[in-house]
Protein backbone atom coordinates (compact mmCIF):
# COMPACT_ATOMS: atom_id res chain seq x y z
CA UNK A 1 0.00 0.00 0.00
CA UNK A 2 1.38 2.93 -1.06
CA UNK A 3 0.17 6.97 -0.69
CA UNK A 4 0.85 10.26 1.08
CA UNK A 5 0.76 10.01 4.39
CA UNK A 6 0.53 12.94 6.93
CA UNK A 7 -0.17 13.26 10.81
CA UNK A 8 -2.41 16.56 11.91
CA UNK A 9 -3.61 17.72 14.63
CA UNK A 10 -6.93 18.23 15.43
CA UNK A 11 -7.94 21.41 15.19
CA UNK A 12 -11.31 21.63 14.55
CA UNK A 13 -15.04 20.78 16.46
CA UNK A 14 -15.78 18.75 13.03
CA UNK A 15 -14.57 15.13 13.56
CA UNK A 16 -13.94 13.10 10.46
CA UNK A 17 -15.28 9.49 10.25
CA UNK A 18 -13.42 7.38 11.23
CA UNK A 19 -14.49 3.80 13.02
CA UNK A 20 -12.06 1.07 14.57
CA UNK A 21 -14.92 -1.22 15.37
CA UNK A 22 -13.54 -0.76 19.58
CA UNK A 23 -16.53 0.98 21.03
CA UNK A 24 -14.61 2.48 23.89
CA UNK A 25 -11.44 3.39 21.43
CA UNK A 26 -14.47 4.94 18.83
CA UNK A 27 -16.43 6.94 21.55
CA UNK A 28 -13.17 8.71 22.71
CA UNK A 29 -12.90 9.63 19.65
CA UNK A 30 -15.99 11.47 18.96
CA UNK A 31 -15.25 13.50 21.99
CA UNK A 32 -11.53 14.20 20.68
CA UNK A 33 -12.64 18.36 20.46
CA UNK A 34 -13.99 18.14 24.10
CA UNK A 35 -10.86 16.58 25.48
CA UNK A 36 -8.60 19.24 23.28
CA UNK A 37 -10.87 22.06 24.26
CA UNK A 38 -10.62 21.40 27.86
CA UNK A 39 -6.97 20.96 27.53
CA UNK A 40 -7.23 16.95 28.92
CA UNK A 41 -5.82 15.16 25.53
CA UNK A 42 -4.99 16.43 22.06
CA UNK A 43 -5.53 13.99 19.12
CA UNK A 44 -3.14 13.29 16.18
CA UNK A 45 -4.92 12.14 12.84
CA UNK A 46 -3.12 9.58 10.48
CA UNK A 47 -4.10 10.38 6.77
CA UNK A 48 -3.56 8.38 3.74
CA UNK A 49 -4.18 10.37 0.74
CA UNK A 50 -5.91 12.75 2.74
CA UNK A 51 -8.84 10.00 4.23
CA UNK A 52 -8.37 9.63 7.78
CA UNK A 53 -7.16 6.49 8.79
CA UNK A 54 -6.39 6.72 12.41
CA UNK A 55 -5.54 8.55 15.58
CA UNK A 56 -3.55 8.82 18.92
CA UNK A 57 -4.57 11.02 21.71
CA UNK A 58 -2.11 12.20 24.07
CA UNK A 59 -1.96 13.72 27.44
CA UNK A 60 0.54 14.35 30.61
CA UNK A 61 1.17 12.05 33.69
CA UNK A 62 3.86 10.20 35.15
CA UNK A 63 5.09 6.93 36.14
CA UNK A 64 6.57 5.34 39.27
CA UNK A 65 8.65 2.77 37.77
CA UNK A 66 12.37 1.13 38.62
CA UNK A 67 14.74 2.34 36.15
CA UNK A 68 18.83 2.22 35.73
CA UNK A 69 18.79 5.77 37.29
CA UNK A 70 16.37 5.24 40.10
CA UNK A 71 12.95 3.92 41.12
CA UNK A 72 11.10 7.34 41.31
CA UNK A 73 7.98 8.61 39.30
CA UNK A 74 8.99 9.71 35.93
CA UNK A 75 7.85 12.02 33.83
CA UNK A 76 5.80 10.32 30.81
CA UNK A 77 3.31 11.40 27.65
CA UNK A 78 0.41 9.31 28.12
CA UNK A 79 -1.34 7.69 25.31
CA UNK A 80 -4.36 8.00 25.86
CA UNK A 81 -6.13 6.11 23.06
CA UNK A 82 -4.54 4.44 19.98
CA UNK A 83 -7.19 3.34 16.93
CA UNK A 84 -7.00 2.36 13.23
CA UNK A 85 -9.94 2.63 11.08
CA UNK A 86 -11.12 -0.80 10.28
CA UNK A 87 -10.56 -0.62 6.00
CA UNK A 88 -7.05 0.43 7.19
CA UNK A 89 -6.10 -2.18 9.84
CA UNK A 90 -2.98 -4.53 9.42
CA UNK A 91 -2.08 -3.08 6.25
CA UNK A 92 1.57 -1.80 5.77
CA UNK A 93 1.13 2.08 5.01
CA UNK A 94 4.75 3.54 5.09
CA UNK A 95 7.91 1.52 4.77
CA UNK A 96 6.51 -1.75 6.01
CA UNK A 97 4.93 -0.19 9.20
CA UNK A 98 1.02 -0.52 10.08
CA UNK A 99 -0.53 2.44 10.78
CA UNK A 100 -0.77 1.61 14.57
CA UNK A 101 2.80 1.81 14.22
CA UNK A 102 3.46 4.74 12.17
CA UNK A 103 1.37 6.89 14.87
CA UNK A 104 3.88 4.55 17.90
CA UNK A 105 6.41 6.01 16.00
CA UNK A 106 5.10 9.44 15.66
CA UNK A 107 4.05 9.60 19.60
CA UNK A 108 8.08 8.48 20.41
CA UNK A 109 9.46 11.10 18.35
CA UNK A 110 6.78 13.63 19.81
CA UNK A 111 7.53 12.98 23.35
CA UNK A 112 11.65 13.78 22.00
CA UNK A 113 10.46 16.91 21.01
CA UNK A 114 8.55 17.64 24.03
CA UNK A 115 11.89 16.48 25.57
CA UNK A 116 13.74 19.00 24.56
CA UNK A 117 11.65 21.55 26.18
CA UNK A 118 9.77 19.99 28.80
CA UNK A 119 11.32 17.23 31.02
CA UNK A 120 9.65 13.88 29.63
CA UNK A 121 10.90 10.76 30.00
CA UNK A 122 8.91 7.77 28.39
CA UNK A 123 5.63 7.29 26.87
CA UNK A 124 3.25 4.87 28.77
CA UNK A 125 -0.01 3.58 28.07
CA UNK A 126 -2.50 0.74 29.55
CA UNK A 127 -3.37 -2.12 27.39
CA UNK A 128 -5.37 -5.46 27.22
CA UNK A 129 -3.22 -8.41 28.08
CA UNK A 130 -2.04 -10.72 25.41
CA UNK A 131 -1.65 -10.72 21.81
CA UNK A 132 -1.61 -6.44 22.04
CA UNK A 133 0.31 -6.72 24.95
CA UNK A 134 2.67 -8.37 22.59
CA UNK A 135 2.68 -6.21 19.61
CA UNK A 136 3.65 -3.38 22.21
CA UNK A 137 6.41 -5.57 23.36
CA UNK A 138 7.73 -5.95 19.25
CA UNK A 139 7.59 -2.10 19.29
CA UNK A 140 10.05 -1.72 22.27
CA UNK A 141 7.74 -0.98 25.16
CA UNK A 142 8.24 -2.89 28.16
CA UNK A 143 5.55 -3.89 31.09
CA UNK A 144 5.28 -1.54 34.36
CA UNK A 145 2.76 -4.10 36.31
CA UNK A 146 -0.69 -4.59 36.44
CA UNK A 147 -3.28 -2.28 36.23
CA UNK A 148 -6.04 -3.57 37.20
CA UNK A 149 -7.89 -5.89 33.76
CA UNK A 150 -5.23 -4.10 32.04
CA UNK A 151 -1.51 -4.03 32.46
CA UNK A 152 0.75 -0.92 32.00
CA UNK A 153 4.00 -0.47 29.65
CA UNK A 154 6.36 2.41 29.59
CA UNK A 155 8.88 2.91 25.95
CA UNK A 156 12.23 4.74 27.54
CA UNK A 157 12.77 7.88 24.88
CA UNK A 158 15.94 8.33 27.42
CA UNK A 159 17.13 4.75 26.91
CA UNK A 160 19.99 5.36 24.65
CA UNK A 161 20.20 8.75 24.15
CA UNK A 162 21.28 9.18 27.90
CA UNK A 163 24.09 6.90 27.33
CA UNK A 164 25.58 9.10 24.76
C1 LIG B 1 -4.09 -1.66 17.87
C2 LIG B 1 -4.14 -1.06 16.47
C3 LIG B 1 -4.06 0.46 16.56
C4 LIG B 1 -2.97 -1.59 15.64
O1 LIG B 1 -3.19 -1.26 14.29
P1 LIG B 1 -2.18 -1.75 13.13
O2 LIG B 1 -0.84 -1.15 13.39
O3 LIG B 1 -2.79 -1.43 11.82
O4 LIG B 1 -2.00 -3.29 13.35
P2 LIG B 1 -3.08 -4.47 13.33
O5 LIG B 1 -4.48 -3.97 13.28
O6 LIG B 1 -2.64 -5.44 12.27
O7 LIG B 1 -2.87 -5.09 14.80
C5 LIG B 1 -1.60 -5.57 15.22
C6 LIG B 1 -1.80 -6.89 15.93
O8 LIG B 1 -2.58 -6.67 17.11
C7 LIG B 1 -3.76 -7.47 17.11
N1 LIG B 1 -4.85 -6.69 17.68
C8 LIG B 1 -5.31 -5.48 17.24
N2 LIG B 1 -6.31 -5.04 18.04
C9 LIG B 1 -6.46 -6.00 18.99
C10 LIG B 1 -7.32 -6.13 20.13
N3 LIG B 1 -8.22 -5.18 20.45
N4 LIG B 1 -7.19 -7.24 20.90
C11 LIG B 1 -6.28 -8.20 20.62
N5 LIG B 1 -5.43 -8.12 19.56
C12 LIG B 1 -5.54 -7.05 18.78
C13 LIG B 1 -3.99 -7.77 15.63
O9 LIG B 1 -4.70 -8.99 15.46
C14 LIG B 1 -2.58 -7.90 15.10
O10 LIG B 1 -2.01 -9.16 15.39
P3 LIG B 1 -0.97 -9.86 14.38
O11 LIG B 1 0.27 -8.97 14.33
O12 LIG B 1 -0.71 -11.19 14.99
O13 LIG B 1 -1.66 -9.91 13.04
C15 LIG B 1 -5.45 -1.46 15.72
O14 LIG B 1 -5.51 -2.87 15.61
C16 LIG B 1 -6.71 -0.98 16.39
O15 LIG B 1 -7.14 0.14 16.16
N6 LIG B 1 -7.36 -1.85 17.20
C17 LIG B 1 -8.64 -1.51 17.82
C18 LIG B 1 -8.45 -0.46 18.88
C19 LIG B 1 -7.45 -0.89 19.94
O16 LIG B 1 -7.52 -2.01 20.46
N7 LIG B 1 -6.53 0.05 20.30
C20 LIG B 1 -5.46 -0.17 21.26
C21 LIG B 1 -5.88 0.07 22.66
S1 LIG B 1 -4.49 -0.19 23.75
Amino acid sequence: MTGRVKVAVLDSPKIPFLETGDPDIDSFFKSAWEEKLYCNNVTYILHLDEIPAGFASVSMKSLYVELPQGTKSYPALLLARLGVDKRFRGKHIFDGMRGGEYLLKYIVGLTQKVGERVGCRLVILDTDPGKLELYYRNFGFESSGPKGKKIGMYYDICETLCDT
